[in-house]
C-alpha cells in the first residue's frame, strides 16, 4: 500500500476525490496525513475521513527556510511514499525539493509548459487560448517546470467565465490525479519485487 500525505491551502476537493478513491479496499494508496499552509476548508475532509492534519503556517515562522522545515518534518513524520500537492499555494524552498525527490508531484490546472505559475485559468482566457487542461507533475525546484507525468487536454468554450472552466478543469483532474497515483503505486510496488 502506497502511503500518500496530500498538501493543500484550498477546498480540496482533489483531496475528497483521493480520499473516495482510497474507501475502495483495491486502491493501492492510503492517505496517511493531511498538511496545510493555512486553515484551510479542504482539511473538513480531511477530518471526516480520520485522517491527520498539520496546519504550518509561514507567518509563524522568521524565514521561508525555517517554515519550510518544519513542514518537511510534519511531511517525514508520516513517512510518506508519495507527496502530493493538490492546490498547495507555496512555492517550496530547494531543500524541501530535493528531500523528496521522485515522490513529490503536483496537479496543475493548464497544458504545461503554459500557463505557469498561481493563475494559469485566468492567464489561459486572457491570453486567447482555446485549449488548455490539466498537468501533473514531479515538482523540481523551479515552478511547475518538473517533468511531466501525464496531461489532458479540454476545449475552452466560447465566453467561459475563469470560474466555470476552472470547474470544468478540476472534474477531469481528479479522476486524473486519483489514475495518476493508482499508477504510481501500481508501478513502485513492481519495482519492489523485481
Ligand atoms: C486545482 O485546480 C489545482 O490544480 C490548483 O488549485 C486547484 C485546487 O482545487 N493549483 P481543490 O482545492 O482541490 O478543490
Amino acid at each position: 500500500m502506497l502511503s500518500v500525505v496530500v498538501l493543500i491551502s484550498g477546498s480540496g476537493s482533489n483531496l475528497l476525490a483521493l480520499l473516495k478513491a482510497s474507501e475502495n479496499p483495491l486502491y493501492p494508496a492510503k492517505i496517511v496525513a493531511v498538511g496545510s499552509d493555512k486553515d484551510a476548508p479542504g482539511l473538513e475532509h480531511a477530518e471526516l475521513y480520520d485522517v491527520d492534519t498539520f496546519i504550518v503556517e509561514p507567518e509563524r515562522f522568521s524565514s521561508k527556510q525555517a517554515w519550510a522545515e518544519k513542514l518537511l518534518a510534519n511531511v517525514q513524520h508520516h513517512q510518506p511514499d508519495l507527496v502530493v500537492l493538490a492546490g498547495f499555494m507555496r512555492i517550496l524552498p530547494a531543500d524541501f525539493v530535493a528531500a523528496l525527490r521522485g515522490k513529490l508531484i503536483n496537479t496543475h490546472p493548464s497544458l504545461l509548459p503554459d500557463f505557469k505559475g498561481a493563475h494559469a485559468v485566468r492567464d489561459a482566457l486572457a491570453a486567447g487560448a482555446t485549449t488548455t487542461g490539466v498537468t501533473i507533475h514531479f515538482v523540481d525546484e523551479g515552478v511547475d517546470t518538473g517533468e511531466i507525468i501525464v496531461q489532458s487536454k479540454l476545449d475552452i468554450l466560447p465566453q467561459e467565465s475563469e470560474h466555470a472552466l476552472h470547474e470544468r478543469i478540476k472534474e477531469i483532474e481528479r479522476s486524473l490525479l486519483v489514475r495518476t497515483i493508482e499508477e504510481f503505486a501500481i508501478k513502485q510496488k513492481d519495482l519492489a519485487k523485481a
